[in-house]
């Protein structure tokens, strides 16, 4: 593990847990999507980190693509309101696409996603997330690769920020900005 581990975050899933789990959600989409291929959509920014890992242990032809959004609200609460900032820079009609979310915390952004989606008549549309909050959850969401379920708590690295730091932090930790002034 990384030696850059910052006091304010408290380890909740080592790198070698996710590494386990990353394979055998890849396992499972190699399986399900066989003799076909896939594109992964990345969602903006959390998901960068999964979709990487995710995309190696893919064996399968797999096309990347990212989407930019940003959803306004305080900064440990989504609002629902979601704004792309990046739109896809093809065509996805007639694909099979697997939509790479980093967490699914009230529901909305996924769901906003899947309808906006609709319009550019993909063959389907099936989501992977690594993390889950159900306590917060606003709106049914069908994940059909999940990582791992969390508790109501909020949660930073492996993509996953708080205002845009400790993205690159190789492990899973919950925030606690009463052990840091910085934070
Ligand atoms: P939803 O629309 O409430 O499902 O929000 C999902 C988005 O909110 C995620 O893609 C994250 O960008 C952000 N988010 C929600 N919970 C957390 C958290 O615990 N840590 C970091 N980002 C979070
Ligand atoms: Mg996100």
């Amino acid at each position: 593990m990384s030696a850059y581990s910052p006091p304010e975050v408290r380890p909740l899933i080592s790198s070698e847990r996710i590494a386990e789990r990353v394979s055998e959600l890849a396992a499972r989409i190699t399986r399900d999507y066989a003799g076909g291929s896939v594109v992964l959509l990345s969602v903006l920014k959390g998901s960068f980190m999964f979709a990487a890992d995710l995309a190696r242990q893919i064996a399968l032809p797999v096309r990347i693509e990212f989407l930019g959004v940003r959803s306004y609200g305080d900064d440990t609460k989504s609002s629902g309101v979601v704004q792309i900032t990046q739109d896809l820079t093809r065509p996805v009609e007639g694909l099979d696409i697997v939509i790479v979310e980093d967490i699914i915390d009230t529901g909305l952004t996924i769901s906003y996603l899947r309808e906006q989606l609709r319009s550019r008549n993909p063959a389907s549309v099936k989501v992977a997330s690594l993390l889950h909050k159900p306590a917060r959850i606003q709106r049914e969401v069908d994940i059909d690769y999940l990582g791992f379920t969390i508790d109501d708590v909020f949660v930073v690295g492996y993509g996953l920020d708080y205002a845009e730091r400790y993205r690159n932090l190789p492990f899973l930790g919950v925030l606690d900005p009463s052990l840091s002034p910085q934070a």
